[in-house]
C-alpha cells in the first residue's frame, strides 16, 4: 500500500537528519515546506518534497493519491502522559471544587484518587477496555498518533494487573504506538499504610509486572500527602533494576522535590511541574529527562503556571502532553493543550508543536520512530482541514483542525 499526498500547503515539521528532542532556543524553528508532496510506503514515511521538485510517478499499483490543497500536513501528536483507563467520571468532584473546595481537600475527603479507585475495583476488564477504547478513538480524530497509557487507579496488586491487562490489550490492537506505565505509587489504599503499600509495590507488583512485561515506565505521584521524594527514588531504582524507566508527577501541587528525585533515578521524564524552582530548572540542565507540562490539568484544577517559559529560556526542551484523566484533566485533545500552552505560558506555536510531537515522542521513548516528517519514521500523520497556517491550530482554540488521519501508512477510517 502506498499513499501520494500531494500539493500540501505547508508540511509542517520535517527534519533531515532528525534530532532526539529540540532544546532551549531551537524549540523556535520549526521547518516547513510549503507546496509539499509526501510519500509513503506500508507503515513508513518514504520521501518528500517541494512540488517544484516532484519527481512524477512511475508506479501507479497500489498507490492512493490524496490532493491536499489548501491543507497542512503534520507528524501525529504524541501524548506522553494520560490515565485514559477509568471508570467512571468525577463531574461531582468539578462541581465541589467550584463551591470552593480544593483538589487536596476533595482528596482527604476520600475522594479524587481513591474515587476512581473505588470505582475500578467494581469494573470488569472488559467494561474498562471498551471505554478506554471510546477514548483512544476521539483522542485519534483530534490527531494522537502515540499515547502513554499509567495504570494507578487499581492501587492493590489485583487492581493494578487488571489495568495493565487492559493497557496491554489496547496496545495488542490499535494502529497508533501505545506505552504502558506502571503507577501503583499514584495514592496510598484505603485501609492500608503507606509503608505497606511500597512494600507490595517493590516485592509483590514490580517482580510480577516484569515478568509478565506489563510495564514500559513506571511512575510515582511525587507530592505531599502522597510519595515523598526519597520514597520517589527508592520505588524508581528498584523499577530500574527490572530495566523499567522512571517517570514522575512532579512539583503539582506543592514543591516536593519530584524533579530532584526523577533526575536522581535517570527518569525519562518529570510531568506537571507548577511549582518547579530555579534550582530544579539548573538540576534538569544537566540530565536527560525531559520536563513535560501538562497545560489541561493546570488549568482545569485552577493551579498555578509552570515555568515553561523559563525553562526554555533557559535552554532545556519541553514537552506537552495532555494527562488525560478523570480527575484534573477529562480531555485528551492535543490540539487544545498546544492552544493553552501558547496562551497561559507564552510559548510560541513552534515552541507548542516542537513540544507535542518530538519533545513528547522523546517522553515516551518515541523520538527515533516518531515525532516528525522524516524518511524512514512510522507514517503516522494528520491532514488538517483548510486553514491557513500551523499558528491557526494555537489561535483557533477548542477546534479540531484535523481532517484525514494516516496510522501506519493507512487512512484511518
Ligand atoms: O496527573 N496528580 C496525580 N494524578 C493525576 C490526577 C489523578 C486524579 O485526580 O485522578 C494527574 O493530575
Ligand atoms: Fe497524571
Amino acid at each position: 500500500m502506498k499513499i501520494l499526498i500531494k500539493n500540501i500547503k505547508s508540511l509542517v515539521q520535517v527534519e533531515e537528519k532528525t534530532r532526539l528532542k529540540i532544546s532551549g532556543a531551537e524549540m523556535k524553528t520549526l521547518s516547513c515546506i510549503s507546496n509539499a508532496w509526501l510519500a509513503i510506503e506500508d507503515d513508513k514515511i518514504a520521501d518528500f518534497g517541494e512540488m517544484k521538485d516532484f519527481p512524477g510517478i512511475s508506479d501507479w499499483s497500489n498507490l492512493q493519491v490524496i490532493d491536499a490543497t489548501g491543507k497542512l500536513v503534520f507528524p501525529s501528536w504524541c501524548d506522553s502522559h494520560t490515565h485514559i483507563v477509568y471508570a467512571g467520571n468525577r463531574e461531582q468532584e468539578f462541581v465541589d471544587r467550584i463551591n470552593g473546595l480544593s483538589y487536596e481537600e476533595i482528596a482527604k475527603r476520600g475522594g479524587g484518587i481513591l474515587n476512581s479507585a473505588k470505582k475500578l475495583q467494581d469494573a470488569s476488564e472488559d467494561e474498562l477496555f471498551e471505554s478506554a477504547m471510546k477514548r483512544i478513538r476521539e483522542v485519534i480524530l483530534q490527531g494522537t498518533g502515540a499515547i502513554e497509557i499509567k495504570s494507578g487507579y487499581g492501587l492493590s496488586f489485583e487492581a493494578e494487573l487488571k489495568m495493565l491487562r487492559v493497557i496491554k490489550r489496547i496496545k495488542a490492537i490499535v494502529p497508533i504506538s501505545v506505552k504502558a506505565t506502571f503507577l501503583g505509587a499514584h495514592a496510598i489504599p484505603s485501609g492500608m499504610t503507606k509503608e505497606k503499600h511500597i512494600e507490595n509495590i517493590i516485592n509483590e507488583m514490580l517482580p510480577r509486572i516484569a515478568e509478565e512485561k506489563l510495564a514500559d515506565y513506571c511512575d510515582v505521584f511525587c507530592e505531599r500527602n502522597y510519595f515523598t521524594k526519597e520514597e520517589t527514588v527508592k520505588i524508581l531504582s528498584e523499577a530500574n533494576k527490572y530495566g523499567i524507566k522512571g517517570k514522575v508527577h512532579a512539583e503539582q501541587l506543592s514543591h516536593s522535590g519530584g524533579i530532584e528525585a526523577g533526575v536522581k533515578s535517570n527518569a525519562i521524564s518529570v510531568d506537571h511541574l507548577e511549582f518547579a524552582n530555579e534550582n530544579d530548572i539548573s538540576i534538569l540542565k544537566n540530565s536527560e529527562t525531559m520536563g513535560t507540562i501538562l497545560p489541561g490539568a493546570q488549568f482545569f484544577l485552577g493551579l498555578q503556571n509552570p515555568p515553561a517559559r523559563k525553562m526554555i529560556d533557559a535552554g532545556l526542551p519541553i514537552a506537552i502532553a495532555s494527562d488525560y484523566n478523570p480527575g484534573s484533566c477529562p480531555s485528551g485533545n492535543m490540539n487544545f493543550m498546544i492552544s493553552l500552552a501558547c496562551i497561559n505560558y507564552k510559548l510560541t506555536p513552534e515552541e507548542a508543536i516542537n513540544g507535542a510531537t518530538i519533545n513528547s515522542a522523546y517522553a515516551m521513548g518515541l523520538s527515533k520512530t516518531h515525532g516528525n516528517i522524516a524518511i524512514g519514521k512510522q507514517a503516522n500523520v494528520f491532514i488538517t482541514k483548510e486553514i491557513p497556517n500551523y499558528a491557526f491550530i494555537p489561535y483557533s482554540f477548542a477546534n479540531n483542525p484535523v481532517e484525514t488521519i494516516i496510522l501506519n501508512g493507512q487512512i484511518f477510517k
